[in-house]
């Protein structure tokens, strides 16, 4: 997105069709089953006996808030779109939301064990997501995890293909390098990464895969080795304070 724009504003109407829009766009689909798939091991992995208190900041529509809630004493999430909120709270009542933007209100939640922020970073801007960065790490617990993706790559394969063939690049910016320093600007290390996609080198693959098909599936295994996440188009980056 241009720099001008404030991701803030993106999403204020689009509550009643982001669910619908995410489904029917075959590359947003694959990549979000894989997203599902993968955090609910990993929560599962890293918390064995269940989270304590969770966090899903940008919860949205609570697509990701629904996989981890579940696993959670205590579930959190932050939108700052009321339509967003609206969908999100009624698939989701026994999770507490609360429309903010916790960049401009210090709103008093506590810390958390756990605190997901998912298509967020790709698509914000420089500066909101230091905000973001710095209000998260404000609220995460000694020992906690941050568990981000980034589905926006512009040195994702398919991306560099494009952009060699005339394509505009889409205004994508977060690389993998530019997301690390992000993140070691805030005092958070990388503990895994876990790319999503990575064989999809040109653009008419995008998509045309059942994710749970075992082409699929036997893909994302032999291309899910972390070297790989540079070039992959959407990773998820578990970190923690260093
Ligand atoms: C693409 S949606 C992602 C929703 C959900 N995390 C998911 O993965 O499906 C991005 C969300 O970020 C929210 N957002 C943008 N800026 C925000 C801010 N400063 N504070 C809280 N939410 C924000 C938007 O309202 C939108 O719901």
């Amino acid at each position: 997105m241009q720099s001008t724009d404030d991701y803030r504003l993106s999403h204020l109407e689009r509550g009643r069709s982001y669910d619908a829009t995410l489904a029917e766009t075959p590359f947003d689909a694959y990549m979000a089953a894989w997203e599902r798939q993968h955090l609910a091991r990993i929560v599962g992995r890293l918390f064995p006996a269940g989270v304590g208190r969770y966090l899903d900041f940008a919860c949205g529509t609570g697509r990701v808030t629904s996989v981890v809630a579940p696993l959670a004493r205590e579930s959190v999430g932050v939108d700052i779109s009321p339509s967003m909120l609206e969908a999100a709270r009624g698939k989701l009542p026994a999770t507490t939301f609360h429309q903010c933007d916790l960049t401009r209100t210090a709103l008093e939640l506590g810390q958390f064990d756990l605190i997901t922020a998912f298509r967020f970073f790709g698509n914000a801007q420089d500066d909101l997501r230091e905000n973001v960065l710095r209000a998260l790490v404000a609220r995460l617990a000694p020992g906690g995890r941050l568990v981000i993706n980034s589905h926006r790559n512009p040195r994702a394969l398919y991306s560099l293909l494009n952009r060699l063939t005339g394509g505009d690049g889409g205004g994508m910016d977060l690389h993998l390098s530019k997301l690390r320093a992000l993140l070691r600007r805030h005092g958070l290390k990388i503990d895994e990464l876990l790319p999503i996609g990575a064989w999809m080198y040109r653009a008419r693959l995008l998509g045309t895969i059942d994710p749970d098909h075992t082409t699929a599936v036997a893909r994302e295994q032999r291309f899910g080795h972390p070297l790989l996440a540079s070039i992959a188009p959407d990773v998820i980056v578990v970190a923690s304070l260093a």
